[in-house]
């Protein structure tokens, strides 16, 4: 079965899991609210990376810093400097491109050998991309033309004003990587919790960049989560630290997330594609049914952020090894994921459109989204078959009470059970409970298995 972008957003938006952001007036580019359903599944998907990576571990603490912070933090980390994309307009049609994308595009379909698969990375400077563009005849993807303006680099942080005078005193950014948070108040984790290195910080939470190209669906974000932790090490454990994170997130990839084996990769960079502050950095990446895309950077930030945050603020950085005495600056294995990104890849994942045969013997469709227990946005379904039976509604609500302390559940009244057992599918709920008759007689319920389509008679107090 092929299942394309439009089939997973078209439905996301149905079954209340992503809506248009500002529909009603049009939309706004790229702005995706997450739905009743979306919510929970997301959260769940937080939850689990926080329970596996926070609470489950005795070298990794927790954060949570603001969006807003003293601008000179971007100055330090080589933000206000180095984060932009290379933008030329069609001077014929008037649109707008990204340099490197053109020549990635126009590569991947050449096969030109003579050039690496990701040679207009972040490091190529802006000459050389616009040498390449002419001497390859790449034109404008839009009217055909070979007339682009010069490249410039325009810087993808979101600006706003602190207080009510909007000028460059005031000025300050929406964070565009939460990890800065971190190093910032790396000084006040040493002083305060009885941290050795090794240890990590981790943190959750939203950051924006103002992408000339967002798109497919959440894939791609100006607003968007980030899951982020930054691992402090002796600068000689830096590459086993590394080796070892690879393999702890490719296990958070396909035994904690279930995500089939064979669509998760770990590729290398080349440099000029890695980001400014990296080292070494491996994408993990995910084979949507469309493309690969990718989902998580392993970087090695060196002490690139420690040392210009010394320079930059005067504050020491230094971690007195308190065997040795010894002083140093750590190095920084990060791991950062876009948890949207992660939504996307779960719902891509585990959404499947099969045929069964029903209990009439006649071939019927289905959608059935196969989310893992943990991951699903509602884990029971408690349907009471007779809506107009006030005893049986009164058992179901009941038993939606008592479930409902441990579990997200859901209370469905109406309509026939068979649409109700399909509805659940399509939001991917592992289990149906049916209060029928023989509930008021016994005690007895029946529970039916999302992915055989099975049903089992069990006593209330068991399945409590
Ligand atoms: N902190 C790394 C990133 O946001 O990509």
């Amino acid at each position: 079965m092929e299942i394309k972008l439009d089939t997973i957003s078209s439905w996301a938006k149905r079954k209340g899991f992503v809506y248009p952001g500002s529909e009603i007036y049009g939309g706004l580019g790229n702005a995706w609210d997450f739905g009743p359903y979306g919510i929970e599944l997301k959260n769940n998907i937080r939850d689990l990376w926080w329970k596996e990576f926070v609470h489950k571990r005795q070298d990794i603490i927790a954060l949570d810093t603001q969006i807003l912070m003293n601008k000179k933090v971007w100055q330090a980390s080589g933000h206000v400097a180095g984060f932009n994309d290379p933008l030329m307009d069609c001077k014929k049609c008037k649109n707008r491109f990204r340099a490197d994308k053109l020549i990635e595009e126009y590569i991947n379909k050449s096969n030109d050998s003579q050039v690496p698969k990701n040679w207009a990375g972040e490091g190529t400077p802006t000459e050389n991309l616009s040498e390449y563009i002419i001497e390859k005849n790449i034109i404008c993807p839009k009217c055909g033309a070979l007339d682009y303006t010069e490249i410039r680099k325009f810087n993808l942080m979101f600006k706003t004003h602190q207080g009510v005078i909007d000028n460059d005193e005031n000025l300050v950014y929406l964070r565009p990587e939460t990890c800065q948070g971190i190093f910032v108040d790396y000084k006040n984790i040493l002083n305060t919790m009885r941290v050795r290195v090794p240890f990590g910080i981790a943190q959750v939470g939203k950051a924006f960049r103002n992408e000339i190209t967002p798109g497919q669906f959440i894939y791609r974000q100006r607003e968007f989560e980030q899951m982020e932790i930054e691992y402090f090490v002796h600068p000689d454990d830096a590459k086993d630290s590394y080796e070892y994170w690879k393999d702890e997130f490719y296990k958070w990839w396909t035994d904690i997330l279930g995500i089939d084996k064979e669509k998760i990769e770990a590729r290398e960079l080349p440099k000029e594609e890695a980001a400014h502050y990296s080292d070494c950095t491996h994408d993990f990446e995910y084979k949507f049914p469309w493309a690969w895309g990718e989902i998580q950077a392993l970087n090695n930030r060196t002490d690139y952020d420690l040392k210009n945050h010394q320079k930059h603020s005067g504050v020491d950085m230094q971690y007195s090894d308190p065997k040795t005495g010894f002083r140093y600056i750590p190095y920084v294995i990060e791991s950062s994921i876009g948890l949207n990104r992660t939504a996307f890849v779960v719902m891509a994942n585990y959404y499947n459109e099969e045929k069964y045969i029903d209990p009439k013997g006649n071939e019927q469709n289905r959608i059935v989204i196969k989310f893992p227990f943990n991951i699903a946005p509602i884990k029971y379904a408690i349907l009471p078959l007779m809506e107009k039976n006030q005893e049986m509604l009164d058992k179901g609500k009941e038993f939606f009470e008592k479930l409902s302390d441990k579990y997200v559940c859901e209370f469905d009244k109406s309509g026939n059970i068979g649409k109700r057992y399909r509805r659940q599918d399509e939001i991917g709920t592992p289990y149906c409970i049916t209060i029928d008759n023989q509930t008021l007689q016994d005690q007895t319920v029946t529970i039916r298995d999302r992915d055989t389509m099975q049903q089992k008679r069990i006593k209330i107090d068991e399945l409590l």
